[in-house]
């Protein structure tokens, strides 16, 4: 049983390195990264100066969708390692004063869970209501036009018991019928097994699903669907997305969070700054917060960025912390959407805007999305829609460590191609230049934990300084901190407000630190972001 110290509640601004296991480090030669894997990278950990780490599903998977399909929540997957391991590394990362955080996937099992191949077993079984299952209509088709994430109905034909059976995800993934009390019971006790076995906290596995609306009835059908986005979005989803009920759940979650000596919860919700507000104001927010996509999901314009952040951080106001995001194992990587330089600008905004910070794993080397073969694809999305550009596993391949064979990763085929880029884009490479995006995350990584503006400064909205430039002010007592983030890739001429300043840091890692520099028309580069101190 694990023995390592208990802390208390997480700092507000803790940066968080989010590892997907799989494609971390591969210690046993199988080609699948691994618990032990994570425990040699400890010394980068450090290096980056990170003091959370969170990790993708680790537990007992049929890996249909790569762990978020759980046959057993109280073990390991043998393909990361086992328990001990796990206790192992929780013990070593927090001798280095790192956090680490499961992810709980709680809205569906695996298939082949033996909860769900009890309830599939006949309809009397105990555990039948431990799912969603209903009878067809008269003609044999699905109960509703309920729709699956990943594609298609989201209800499948059991021919043994002659009812289908509901899954938001894949057919793998059945979904759990959270209107039951026994599930809730089963499933809380399963945050209090790894907070025992040495986790700090959780992220949350789609958590705005759990609930469905008990009258089975149809959704509505969304007049602006375009074809190019998700299929899922020809409805809308009103009778199985964000029932008030998930809110009053969240609330016994941070309940038993802060029982637990104030552990820590993050929540995965896609949702517009109104509703993550009503999740602030009703839960417990020190243990349970919900994740702000925006750096991710809105267009990467300057006053577009702008906007959401001076509305969401006046909401949100000086009791709360953001979450920010800018990257995970779902979307395309920072330097495939907006190009690396760019992502040296998401990188500033990452670590200077308040609160919270979630770095993946491979984005502060600004690791490209890599192409896969059609017969290479793993992605359980891009198998259910094929062609649409859904699939996930150009972001997940394998991290790039060095020049060496598999790029360090594994001696053996990874489970996904390594980059080719990866013999000049990789962790070795980067920490010996100087101007590297690692040096530039490192060095962003220290100034959160050491400048008392971006630690805990208030965030306050300036002007526009110049066509697409975005520009604020972090604040705490004496010290006043203006960043200044150039959305094009033209030179610009600032009018500030400012006479002169002193320059912390600048993306490219070109300019001289601590130059003080006049503010008076002063000239940006095409792509670049600043830094300064007033
Ligand atoms: C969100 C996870 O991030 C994603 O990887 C997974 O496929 C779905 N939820 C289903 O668990």
């Amino acid at each position: 049983m694990y023995n390592g110290h208990v802390d208390i509640n997480w700092p507000q601004n803790s940066i968080i390195y989010h590892i997907y296991p799989r494609s971390f480090k591969d210690t046993n030669g199988d080609g699948i990264g691994d618990l032990q894997g994570i425990i040699d990278k400890i010394d980068y950990l450090t290096y980056l100066g990170v003091n959370a780490v969170w990790l993708s599903p680790i537990y007992k998977s049929p890996q249909k969708d790569f762990g978020y399909d759980v046959s057993d929540y109280k073990r390991v997957d043998k393909c990361y390692g086992t328990i001990k391991k796990f206790e192992e590394l929780a013990e070593k990362l927090h001798k280095k004063n790192i956090r680490i955080m499961m992810d709980y996937v709680p809205n569906h099992t695996s298939s082949k869970h033996p909860w769900f191949e009890k309830s599939r077993s006949s309809r009397d079984n105990t555990k039948r209501n431990w799912y969603v299952w209903r009878n067809p209509k008269k003609d044999g088709s699905p109960p509703n036009n309920w729709l699956s994430v990943f594609g298609g109905s989201a209800w499948q034909w059991d021919k043994k018991t002659k009812q289908y059976y509901l899954h938001t995800f894949d057919l793998n993934q059945p979904d759990l019928n959270w209107h039951n009390n026994d599930v809730e019971k089963h499933m809380l006790s399963v945050i209090n097994y790894w907070l025992k076995r040495g986790a700090d906290g959780f992220r949350v596995d789609a958590i705005y699903h759990l609930f469905k609306n008990q009258d089975f009835g149809d959704e509505p059908e969304n007049p602006n669907y375009s074809t190019d986005s998700l299929p899922y979005y020809k409805l809308f989803h009103t009778k199985t997305y964000a029932l008030p009920k998930t809110i009053e759940l969240m609330r016994r979650i941070s309940h038993l969070l802060k029982r637990s000596g104030g552990k820590f919860m993050v929540s995965e919700v896609h949702t517009g700054p109104e509703d993550l507000m009503k999740m602030y104001k009703n839960v417990d927010w020190r243990y349970f917060q919900p994740f702000n996509f925006s750096l991710i999901f809105l267009p990467w314009i300057a006053k577009t960025q702008k906007e959401y952040v001076d509305q969401y951080d006046r909401q949100i106001g000086k009791t709360y912390f953001p979450c920010y995001v800018s990257g995970n194992h779902d979307v395309k990587r920072a330097a495939t959407r907006i190009g690396e330089k760019q992502s040296r600008n998401l990188a500033i905004m990452l670590l200077t805007l308040r609160g919270f910070s979630y770095i993946y794993s491979g984005d502060e080397l600004a690791m490209t999305d890599t192409p896969i073969a059609k017969d290479k694809v793993m992605d359980t999305f891009e198998l259910h829609s094929p062609g649409l550009g859904l699939g996930r596993d150009p972001q997940r391949t394998p991290m790039q460590w060095d020049t060496t064979k598999n790029a360090g990763f594994s001696t053996d085929s990874p489970w996904l191609p390594v980059n080719k880029n990866y013999k000049k884009l990789n962790v070795q490479a980067q920490m010996q230049d100087k101007k590297s995006h690692l040096n530039l995350y490192k060095k962003l990584i220290n100034l959160k934990k050491t400048s008392p503006a971006i630690k805990e400064g208030e965030y306050i909205p300036l002007p526009m300084p110049a066509p697409n430039v975005y520009s604020y002010l972090r604040e705490k007592g004496a010290q006043k901190v203006l960043v200044v983030v150039n959305f094009d890739n033209k030179p610009k001429k600032l009018s500030l407000g400012y006479k002169e300043a002193r320059i912390i840091l600048d993306s490219f890692l070109t300019r001289e630190p601590n130059k003080k520099v006049s503010l008076v028309d002063f000239k940006l580069k095409p792509d670049e972001g600043i830094i300064f101190e007033l």
